[in-house]
């Protein structure tokens, strides 16, 4: 079978170098980072070479970098840590309708602890209005979240914008950047957050590892609480293996040329899906404002499932899930009001580093 792998959004696939630099610590390296002997001099030395390697991607200190388990434990961290370290000073949190579960569902579990919640509207292309933003923050609220590119339709939040409306009422900022590390420029100074959450698996890195970069300053409540690692804001030992593949990722992910050729590929890949199908096709997310390697979209009047299946070796994504039986919009598409007809159709391609250009008549199908 033919097997085109167009799910970067999904997972990457670990990238040749960054297995190339973890294959000793799997195989050597076994000692614990924390230990004061020969057999954790070159695990402890590994693990801060990796952090530096993160902290210079995203352009901060490496004591600001918290390693995790991947972009839902960094989510949980930054929303509950705030929650709980902050709880005399508010209970409000802002953010907004199209997050991923993994910022959603912390949200649903603090509200049953007291948290009041806003999850902010969208427009048809998934961007939040600012005024909104404005107007929905209290003197209640401790913490904005919002995300820097969405998962589904890629669009890219005015993350700057929103970070200093929330500074202007002295609030701290957000964003969950698991999507855009290494698609887009995400130096946190330059987006002007306080908090920002990384997966590894986005990136070319292995699934099971990630990190919250927490600005210098702030002080958040641990999700897990033990010994003193990660300078007590996460306990148990660290994973010199994992850190080291996040690290050879992050430093790959510098240079982001390769993704000028990502975009121009789905560019083409849309136009040649125009040129097929004219209007039967639409666009879910923003026209420029949009991750370079995300195409989601609806092949109108028709299931996006029923569309994957019927391209055979075509690992993709759809907008719409089956719950219960039923054909459900997504909730990200249903924030940007796309319509059942259109959206139940919508389909996600996302392209990665390894995608290349082969002629195909697979789409005479659909
Ligand atoms: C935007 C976003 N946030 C968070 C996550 C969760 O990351 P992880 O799978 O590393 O826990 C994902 C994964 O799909 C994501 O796309």
């Amino acid at each position: 079978m033919r097997r085109i792998y167009l799910d970067y959004n999904a997972s990457t696939p670990v990238d040749p170098a960054v297995a190339a630099a973890m294959k000793s610590f799997l195989e050597d390296h076994y000692g614990n980072p924390s230990s004061g002997h020969w057999a954790a001099t070159t695990a402890k030395a590994a693990l801060e070479t990796a952090r530096g390697h993160v902290a210079a991607l995203l352009g901060c200190h490496n004591d600001e970098l918290v390693f995790t388990s991947g972009g839902s434990e960094a989510n949980n961290h930054a929303l509950k840590g705030v929650f709980f370290a902050l709880r005399d000073k508010g209970d409000h949190i802002v953010t907004t309708r199209i997050e991923h579960p993994a910022i959603i569902e912390p949200c649903l579990f603090l509200e049953c602890l007291g948290a009041r919640i806003t999850y902010l509207p969208v427009d048809g292309t998934g961007r939040i209005d600012l005024d909104g933003l404005r107007r929905a923050i209290t003197p209640r609220t401790i913490l904005v979240s919002i995300m820097h590119a969405n998962n589904e339709v890629g669009t890219i939040q005015p993350i700057e914008e929103c970070a200093r409306i929330a500074h202007e009422h002295g609030v701290l900022f957000h964003t969950d950047a698991a999507q855009s590390v290494g698609k887009v420029p995400t130096r946190v100074n330059e987006l002007g957050v306080d908090l920002l959450s990384t997966a590894g698996h986005k990136v070319y890195a292995p699934k099971g590892v990630g990190a919250l970069f927490v600005r210098r300053g702030i002080s958040l409540e641990p999700l897990i609480h033990g010994a003193a690692h990660e300078g007590g804001r996460r306990a148990g030992t660290e994973s010199a293996l994992l850190a080291v593949g996040l690290g050879k990722a992050c430093e790959l992910a510098l240079d982001l040329t390769p993704m000028d050729r990502v975009r121009t590929l789905r560019d083409h890949f849309w136009q040649a899906l125009r040129e097929q199908f004219g209007n039967r096709v639409a666009l879910n997310g923003h026209p420029t404002h949009r991750l370079p390697n995300t195409l989601d979209v609806s092949f109108v009047g028709r299931i996006g499932a029923e569309i994957l299946e019927r391209l055979d070796g075509v690992a993709a994504s759809t907008g719409s899930a089956c719950h219960a039986g039923r054909i459900e919009l997504s909730p990200v598409l249903e924030a940007m009001g796309v319509t059942p007809e259109v959206g139940m159709g919508a389909v996600r391609f996302s392209l990665g580093r390894a995608t290349t250009r082969t002629k195909s008549t697979q789409w005479s199908n659909v």
